[in-house]
């Protein structure tokens, strides 16, 4: 039997997953689960190359494994691990930076960004997305379920496997990006930038968010932000009609759409229903947090680990023989 492609993505523990993240990249991993073999990873070695506090690095690992799992994923179906469980992620990142061009790095747009909000900027930072194409690479996955804001990494991520094959012999499949049809979820406060934690709580709704505070958010989301082009809707409005498509029935958005079309959208009862929606979508999710039991996630993470270990080393032992620091005695 041919052995199924490879999916693998990672997440970094953060704390709390929003919306974003799940309709941008975890609705996917949940989707992809039943057709592909997938690894996902928590990956708190690259929540460090920021400052953190270790106490809640440790907390946060957790609870976003307890997020991903009330999301759907399951462990019976997929391999969940944390990527520091699995050292061989970091020793083949070394490896890769051999072959990964420091010009490339230099134009990584999630590192300016990033670096721009840092005191103190890391070299870790900077070879961030080596330790990603790492990631992926060593369990040879061929699809990378991610929002846009990673295209540019997964990118790098190829350009380091054609450099790799063509330099040591032909070994990894270039990875391709999987995005959802929300692969930008924007901030209710400022729309015209991404939904996403560090900016704020205001800049983004938690998966697990009461529901007062839901529906203050987003009747308090901006929805007009100057004049626009004829018949272009503002970020504010196109970011509620995308949350109504991905939450309410089809009629609902259609029977929107239409008002918005004729000019008689009033943005009150559109804000009401997204609301509505959202709530309705969230609701199974904070269900099934609530059901989860720490000790068991623990497990299922230390399971994961084992799994994602056994094919981890096979890769990187491979990757050192044809580099050349392969085993000394056989
Ligand atoms: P991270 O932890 O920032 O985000 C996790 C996933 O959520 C997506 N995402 C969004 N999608 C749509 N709209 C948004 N507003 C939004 N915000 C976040 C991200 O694109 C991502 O898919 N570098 C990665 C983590 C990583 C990784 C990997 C990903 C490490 N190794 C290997 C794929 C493969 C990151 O920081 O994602």
């Amino acid at each position: 039997m041919a052995s199924k492609p490879v999916v693998l993505s990672g997440i970094q523990p953060t704390g709390t997953l929003h919306i974003g993240n799940y309709f941008g990249a975890v609705k996917n991993y949940v989707a992809l689960q039943d057709q592909y073999e997938c690894f996902y990873s928590i990956v708190d070695y690259h929540a460090i190359t920021v400052e953190h506090d270790p106490q809640e690095l440790r907390r946060n690992t957790i609870a976003m494994a307890m997020d991903l799992l009330a999301c759907g994923l399951d462990p019976k179906k997929c391999v969940l691990f944390v990527q520091s469980q699995v050292p061989e992620h970091t020793e083949l990142a070394w490896i890769l930076s051999a072959v990964t061009s420091y010009g490339d790095l230099q134009r990584m747009t999630q590192f300016k960004e990033k670096g721009e909000m840092q005191e103190f900027v890391s070299c870790g930072l900077f070879t961030y997305p080596v330790l990603q194409a790492a990631d992926i690479l060593i369990y040879k996955a061929s699809k990378v379920p991610v929002g846009e804001d990673q295209l540019q990494h997964i990118e790098l991520a190829r350009r380091i496997a054609r450099r790799f094959n063509s330099r040591f012999g032909e070994m990894f499949p270039e990875p391709e990006a999987l995005l959802t049809e929300a692969p930008r979820v924007m901030s209710p406060a400022d729309p015209t930038r991404k939904m996403s934690k560090s900016l704020g709580p205001k800049h983004y709704i938690a998966l697990t968010e009461p529901e007062k505070s839901i529906r203050e958010k987003i009747k308090t989301a901006v929805t007009d932000v100057g004049p626009r082009p004829e018949g272009e809707k503002s970020p504010g409005v196109a970011n509620l009609f995308l949350l109504l498509k991905l939450t309410a029935p089809r009629e609902i958005y259609e029977q929107f759409e239409a008002d918005y079309a004729k000019g008689t959208l009033k943005y009150e009862p559109l804000k009401r229903t997204v609301a509505e929606y959202l709530i309705k979508t969230l609701e199974p999710i904070r269900a099934r947090r609530a059901q989860l039991n720490e000790s068991e996630v623990r497990e299922i993470l230390h399971e994961g680990a084992t799994r994602a270990r056994a094919v981890a080393r096979k890769t990187l032992e491979e990757a050192r023989e044809r580099i050349g620091v392969g085993k000394l005695i056989a």
